[in-house]
C-alpha cells in the first residue's frame, strides 16, 4: 500500500463569481494600506487571501480551492497542514519554545540528520532561521578556516538577500545595493538551455567550455592582487534561475576547480535538499563531496529553519567556533527543532524521497511532449519534483516569453484553480512531495487546457 497519508486525487474547485473573489479583494485592500510593498510576485498577482490549506491544495476566504504547485517555493515538502506535523508542534509548544539550551528535540534532530549525512565528514551542524543567514555563516566559516577572503559564485545563483549573499548573486537583482565586498568572482553556470557561450552540451560537444573559461577567468582575476579563494558556492541545481539542471559532469568539474584553487566547496542545498530532486541531497546526483552544505526551505516543513553542515576540522575554526561565535537568537530553538523532527520523520516514514522521484518522473512524462505540441514551449525538464517549462517567444533564439504573456498565462491558471510560478518565462514547478499521480493528472489537465486556449494569443511566429 502507498504509505502517504494525504488525501489523494486532489482537485481545484472555484466557486466565486470571479477570482479573486469579493472577500479576498476587500481584505487585500485593508492589508495594502499597511503592508510595505515588495511581497512575493505571485502572491501580489494572485490577489487571494488564504484561509486554510491541506496537502497540495490551498483554500481562500471565498471558498475557492486551488491546486498548489508553487509549494512555498520549495518550502512545502510535506505539503500543507500534515496532521503529524501539527500534532508535533502542539506538543512542543506546551513544553518549551524559547531559548537555545540543549533540548531533547535538538538531540533528536541532530541524530536524524546524522542518519542522512551526505558524506562521512559532514557531521557538525549549526542552526539558523533563514537561508541567507546560513549562507552568511558558511562564508564566515570558510574565511576563518582558510584565512582567505575571496569568493566564487555562479551566474544565475541565488543565495539570499543579505549583503554578503547579495554579493554572490548571479543576477542584476543586486543592482543599487553595492559596493559589495571585493574579491567576489561570478562565473558562468552550465545553464545549457541558455548556454552563456551559445554552445551545445548534446553529445558533450562543448567539452564543458564553461569550466575551461572559468579557470582562465579566475586565474586572470586573482593575479590582480588577490590572496586566493576561500570558497566556491554553488547550487547543485539552480532554483531561482528557473529550476536549471546542469550536466552531472559540470558539478564534478566545479568540485575539481575548487580543489585546484585550494578553496572550500560550499554547496547550497537550500532548495535541492531533503528529496526535492528525487535523491536525499542534490549533490548525490554528481556524487561530489562538499566541505560545507547550507540547508533550509523544506527542512522544517514550513517553520523557518536553516543550518550549515560541515566537518569537525572546518567547524573548529576560530573565531567562528568560539562561544557565541556561530550562534543566533533563534538558532536551534526547541520549537524549530520539533518542527524539523516531525518533517524529517514524515519524509522518511512516508517515503517522500522515493515519491518525489516516482511522481516527478510521472509529471515530466505527462508534459514531455509540450515542446512539440506548443510553439511557445521550448523545453521541459525535471529531476524529481523539481521541474521547469521554458516558455519562449522564439524557439530558435530561446527568447523568454514576454512578461505580458506570462501574466496572461498566470491569470488563466489562477481562474481555473492552479497556483503557479508561470509569471516568468522559466516556469518553475515544485509541488509538495506528498503529491500523488491522480493529483498530477488534475494539474496537467488544467495546464493542457490553458495552453490550448491561449494557443493563438501566445503564438509568435
Ligand atoms: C538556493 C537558495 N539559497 C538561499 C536562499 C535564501 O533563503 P531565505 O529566503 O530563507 O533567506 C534561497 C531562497 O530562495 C535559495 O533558493
Amino acid at each position: 500500500m502507498h504509505p502517504i497519508s494525504y488525501p489523494k486525487n486532489q482537485r481545484a474547485n472555484i466557486i466565486s463569481k470571479s477570482v479573486p473573489g469579493d472577500k479576498s479583494i476587500s481584505l487585500r485592500k485593508s492589508e495594502d494600506k499597511m503592508i510595505a510593498p515588495g511581497l512575493q510576485g505571485f502572491a501580489l498577482m494572485a490577489g487571494i487571501v488564504v484561509d486554510s490549506a491541506l496537502g497540495s491544495t490551498v483554500t481562500d476566504v471565498d471558498g475557492n480551492t486551488y491546486l498548489d504547485i508553487i509549494g512555498g517555493i520549495g518550502v512545502g515538502g510535506i505539503g500543507h497542514s500534515h496532521p503529524k506535523y501539527i500534532e508535533a508542534l502542539k506538543v512542543q509548544l506546551e513544553k518549551v519554545a524559547i531559548g537555545s539550551f540543549t533540548s531533547t528535540a535538538r538531540i533528536e534532530l541532530l541524530q536524524q540528520l546524522n542518519e542522512h549525512r551526505l558524506h562521512q565528514n559532514l557531521n557538525r551542524i549549526q542552526f539558523y532561521s533563514s537561508g541567507a543567514e546560513a549562507v552568511e555563516s558558511a562564508i564566515r566559516l570558510a574565511k576563518n578556516y582558510t584565512k582567505k577572503w575571496e569568493l566564487v559564485s555562479f551566474w544565475g545563483g541565488f543565495h539570499g538577500k543579505t549583503q554578503g549573499a547579495l554579493a554572490l548573486m548571479g543576477s542584476d537583482f543586486k543592482n543599487t545595493y553595492g559596493p559589495f565586498s571585493p574579491g567576489t568572482h561570478i562565473l558562468p553556470y552550465a545553464n545549457c538551455y541558455r548556454c552563456p557561450f551559445k554552445m551545445s552540451y548534446e553529445n558533450k560537444k562543448c567539452g564543458l567550455y564553461c569550466i575551461e573559461w572559468a579557470r582562465k577567468q579566475l586565474k586572470m582575476e586573482l593575479s590582480s592582487g588577490g590572496e586566493g579563494v576561500a570558497a566556491f558556492i554553488i547550487e547543485p541545481m539552480q532554483g531561482t534561475a528557473g529550476n536549471v539542471i546542469p550536466p552531472i559532469e559540470f558539478m564534478v568539474e566545479v568540485a575539481n576547480l575548487a580543489k585546484e584553487f585550494e578553496a572550500l566547496l560550499i554547496v547550497d542545498e537550500m532548495i535541492t535538499g531533503f528529496g526535492r530532486t528525487g535523491l536525499y541531497w542534490g549533490s548525490m546526483h554528481s556524487q561530489i563531496k562538499p566541505d560545507i552544505i547550507t540547508i533550509g526551505k523544506q527542512f522544517a516543513g514550513g517553520f523557518p529553519l536553516s543550518a550549515i553542515i560541515s566537518s569537525d576540522e572546518i567547524t573548529a575554526a576560530r573565531p567562528w567556533s568560539n562561544p557565541s561565535g556561530s550562534s543566533s537568537s533563534y538558532g536551534g530553538n526547541p520549537l524549530a527543532m520539533a518542527a524539523a523532527n516531525a518533517a524529517l520523520k514524515i519524509i522518511n516514514e512516508e517515503k517522500l524521497v522515493e515519491n518525489s522521484n516516482r511522481v516527478g518522473k510521472y509529471f515530466l512524462d505527462k508534459i514531455k511532449d509540450y515542446p512539440s505540441r506548443f510553439p511557445f514551449i521550448g523545453e521541459v525538464r525535471g529531476q524529481g519534483l523539481f521541474l521547469s517549462i521554458e516558455m519562449v517567444s522564439d524557439k530558435k533564439n530561446r527568447t523568454p516569453l514576454s512578461k505580458e504573456k506570462c501574466n496572461l498565462i498566470f491569470d488563466q491558471f489562477l481562474k481555473r484553480g492552479l497556483l503557479t510560478m508561470s509569471y516568468t518565462g522559466s516556469f518553475r514547478i515544485q509541488p509538495a512531495m506528498t503529491i500523488d499521480t491522480a493529483t498530477v493528472d488534475n494539474i496537467v489537465a488544467i495546464m493542457d487546457e490553458v495552453f490550448e486556449s491561449l494557443r493563438n494569443e501566445l503564438c509568435c511566429q
